[in-house]
């Protein structure tokens, strides 16, 4: 009698699953400024192999202008209509990581198109650490109030309850970023696979973390 167990076909790393589970959808990262979108989708998108693109980015791109200016000579509602056709146009492309700007989810008939052609992943966070992070930079209209605290409070009550209709989601914590790109990789897949519930990335090194 041979006791040894039975051999097992080595698993599939969990990208490359990740990417048969897609099936050619893209992914699209939603929540807060600050919430590290765009850090964490860069490196997300590096180990699926796919492209990544930050709409804010390509917004800036079209209109050959940066968001502030954007905000100052056009306006917050043109801004927004030029968020909704270029995220549709991404939306178009071929898969990729597509990191959305914190107003983007809002609106929705984005929230219709981003249903449709991806998987969406809500990068949920705590104010401490959205305010730690935006601190940084001064490039976000919202922010440059007499308050930006109490305006990012005001937009976490209003945004938070439309963010958690996103397919899956994880806590944004100051971890490594790798802890966190692979706690968005177990997200999507257990949101995939069908078993639901919200990954939480913990480490006790808060270096490199995202902004
Ligand atoms: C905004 C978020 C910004 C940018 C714009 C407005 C918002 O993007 O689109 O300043 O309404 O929350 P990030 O979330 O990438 O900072």
């Amino acid at each position: 009698m041979n006791d040894a167990p039975a051999p097992t076909l080595p698993a599939t790393p969990a990208p490359a699953r990740l990417l048969e589970r897609l099936a050619g959808r893209h992914i699209v990262l939603v929540g807060l400024m600050g919430a590290g979108k765009t850090s964490v989708g860069r490196r997300l998108a590096q180990r699926l192999g796919l492209n990544f693109v930050d709409s804010d980015h390509a917004i800036e791109e079209s209109a050959r202008m940066s968001i502030p200016e954007i905000f100052a000579l056009r306006g917050e509602a043109e801004f927004r209509a030029g968020e909704r056709k270029v995220i549709a146009r991404l939306l178009n492309e071929r898969q990729q990581v597509i990191a959305t700007g914190g107003g983007a989810y809002m609106d929705a008939e984005t929230r219709q198109r981003v249903r449709e052609h991806s998987v969406s992943l809500w990068l949920n966070a705590e104010l401490p650490v959205l305010m730690r992070r935006v601190q940084r930079r001064q490039n976000r209209p919202l922010l440059q109030g007499e308050d930006p605290e109490a305006t990012m409070r005001a937009l976490m009550e209003q945004r938070y309850p439309v963010y958690a209709g996103a397919d899956t989601s994880i806590l944004s914590q100051e971890v490594p970023h790798e802890i966190m790109v692979q706690a968005a990789i177990d997200a999507l897949l257990a949101h995939l696979d069908g078993k639901a519930g919200t990954a939480s990335a913990s480490h006790d090194d808060n270096r490199n973390a995202p902004e």
